[in-house]
């Protein structure tokens, strides 16, 4: 895969902007949009994010060499799926009642986000992360490799090379990582999971990710699937 040099966020809100900081801060050249017109963000964008670029959704996409969903989950569908075709999707995305609404009108039950995400988007390479630490905590604990204090994310995907590719970034973003190769264990950082909002050492959140399946939100999981075999 090709070297990233631009980061392209869709998503100007909370999360994009601490990843658009954050981007910026390891050296990449950062492009961001929201829903709206480029001139609705701009301000705040020079005001938060010096040096990075407001753009339209087309504009980011066709400049970056990776992508950042940055959006609520329930308008993910909003963005032509053909625009994302090609590219190395991040999925930094989470069903939150709040701002998504119904679950049910927003997700098939079945299966994980990330999975019908992935799904839609079918001609792009998913890797979920960045989505289980709240924005606050991406903001203030980011630290360079080596850190005593570092914090990690779990990376997850089915393509290999991706996942790696997406580990290394997440490396110079700040933080740690811990890595599976299947997109469906995006569930266990899933709203409800343990680690949904945690901010943790590497084995601390290694642990929680090894014993998933003794964790209550684990335990559901594992009975739903038992439940849908039958
Ligand atoms: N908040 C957290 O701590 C946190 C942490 C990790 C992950 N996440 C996840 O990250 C996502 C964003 O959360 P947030 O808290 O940053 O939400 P937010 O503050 O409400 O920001 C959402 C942003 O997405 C933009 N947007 C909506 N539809 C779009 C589209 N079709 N194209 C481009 N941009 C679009 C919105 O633009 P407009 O304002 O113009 O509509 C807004 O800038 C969610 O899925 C959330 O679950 C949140």
């Amino acid at each position: 895969m090709a070297e990233i040099k631009t980061v392209g966020i869709l998503g100007a809100g909370k999360v994009g902007i601490v990843l658009a900081q954050l981007a910026l801060k390891a050296g990449y050249n950062v492009r961001i949009s929201g829903s709206g017109s480029v001139q609705k963000i701009a301000l705040t964008i020079e005001t938060l994010v010096p040096g990075a670029i407001a753009s339209t959704n087309q504009g980011v996409v066709s400049k970056s060499d990776i992508i950042l969903l940055a959006i609520p989950l329930s308008r993910y569908k909003n963005i032509n799926s053909k625009l994302l075709k090609g590219k190395l999707v991040i999925d930094a995305m989470n069903y939150w009642w709040e701002t998504d609404g119904i679950r049910e009108e927003v997700l098939d039950p079945s299966l994980t986000s990330s999975e019908q995400v992935q799904q839609y988007f079918s001609k792009s390479t998913l890797v979920k992360t960045f989505n289980h630490m709240g924005y606050h905590n991406l903001q203030e604990d980011a630290r360079p490799e080596g850190a005593d204090d570092r914090k990690a994310l779990f990376v997850t995907g089915n393509d290999h090379e991706a996942v790696d590719e997406v580990a290394d970034f997440v490396n110079t973003m700040g933080f740690d990582t811990v890595i599976h190769y299947n997109l469906a264990d995006g569930i266990m950082t899933e709203p409800g999971s343990e680690l949904f909002g945690a901010s943790l050492s590497k084995a601390d959140l290694q642990n929680v990710i090894d014993h998933f399946d003794e964790t209550e939100f684990g335990k559901k999981i594992k009975e739903a699937h038992e439940e849908q075999k039958q």
